[in-house]
């Protein structure tokens, strides 16, 4: 049996990857509760707001007051989505920990997406970085459709080499390799991550995997196989990309908790608290969440 990590980094994307694609705006009490339970569920790096065009994604209009209204934890990085230098401003100002540039290893999706090539992204994102490095942020970098497009179709390993030297390039402290629309499968996973690995060191690759098509645990586990160490998630299985169509939510947090204490794998963080933060969203969204060790575990109390 391959040898897996003794303890993984999880990231919560639930208050921005889960919620920027609900269509009712969420009030910002709501989403600083959330963010509360989550911090408090002993959670080590949370991505709590998004400084974009409010006309592009309205759900994270209310990021200022978000960052403004949470309790924040000594050690806990509480981090933002910084398109270009507009929302890099506001990031510093919301005293963000880290930042994420993002762009895509699809050139069809950052159309779509940030409305402008991989290239240019790049171009935009070299002040970001440089202005993050300059305020002792974090710089983190999202690699959109890193298995898959939902306007393209396949994407070559070469494209998203690319993009990771780019970022790598720019001064990343950590790159995530994203699957968007949740095509990705385990072997194909592996493939791209120990390919990633080869120009990138290992530790600071996350793996983010959207579970569109019910693989995301098992491509969790295939990335630990390899070695990757960090990975995104989000509670209740919150989520899709408002430019991905059909792209539903991050991989539950629940579900990926349940799975690291079936294994052994410690990850720091309070599972029940973390089902008690799916259940208050939920509730608040009027739906049952999409976490199937969330919704039997809270059922098992009940
Ligand atoms: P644009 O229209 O090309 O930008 O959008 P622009 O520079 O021409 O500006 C247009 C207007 O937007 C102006 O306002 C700017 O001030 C404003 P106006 O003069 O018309 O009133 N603007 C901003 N406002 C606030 N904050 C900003 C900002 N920038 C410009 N930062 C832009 C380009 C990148 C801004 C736009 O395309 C955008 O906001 N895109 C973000 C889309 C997005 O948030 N997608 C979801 C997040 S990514 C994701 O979910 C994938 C991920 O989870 C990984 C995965 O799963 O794949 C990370
Ligand atoms: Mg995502």
């Amino acid at each position: 049996m391959n040898h897996l990590p003794q303890q993984v980094k999880i990231v919560e994307v639930g208050p921005r990857d889960g919620l920027q694609n609900e269509a009712e705006i969420i009030s910002a009490e709501v989403k600083i509760a959330l963010v509360n339970q989550l911090t408090a569920a002993g959670f080590v790096n949370i991505e709590a707001a998004s400084f974009v065009s409010p006309k592009w994604v309205p759900q994270m209009a209310s990021s200022k007051e978000v960052m403004a209204g949470i309790e924040r934890k000594a050690g806990v990085i509480y981090s933002a989505l910084t398109p270009n230098m507009k929302g890099l401003e506001a990031a510093v100002e919301a005293g963000a920990d880290e930042v994420v540039i993002f762009s895509s290893a699809s050139e069809a999706f950052a159309q779509k997406n940030i409305n402008c090539s991989i290239e240019e992204s790049i171009a935009r994102f070299r002040d970001v970085a440089e202005a993050a490095k300059a305020n002792k942020m974090r710089l983190r970098g999202s690699i959109s459709c890193s298995f898959g497009c939902p306007y393209q179709g396949s994407v070559s390993l070469e494209q998203v080499l690319a993009v990771v030297g780019r970022m790598r390039d720019l001064g990343c402290d950590e790159i995530d390799i994203a699957d968007t629309i949740g095509v990705g499968t385990a072997r194909h996973v592996q493939s791209v991550m120990q390919a990633v690995a080869q120009v990138y060191p290992l530790a600071q690759i996350s793996g983010h995997f959207h579970d569109t098509y019910g693989q995301a645990l098992a491509n969790i586990y295939a990335s630990m196989e390899v070695g990757v160490q960090i990975f995104h998630s989000s509670v209740a299985g919150l989520g899709g990309c408002p430019y991905a169509k059909g792209a539903t939510g991050n991989v539950a947090t629940e579900d990926v908790l349940f799975m690291m204490q079936g294994l052994g794998i410690q990850t720091g963080i309070d599972l029940n608290a973390v089902v008690d933060a799916g259940q208050f969203i939920s509730q608040h969204l009027g739906r049952k969440a999409v976490s199937r060790a969330g919704n039997a575990l809270a059922a098992k109390r009940a």
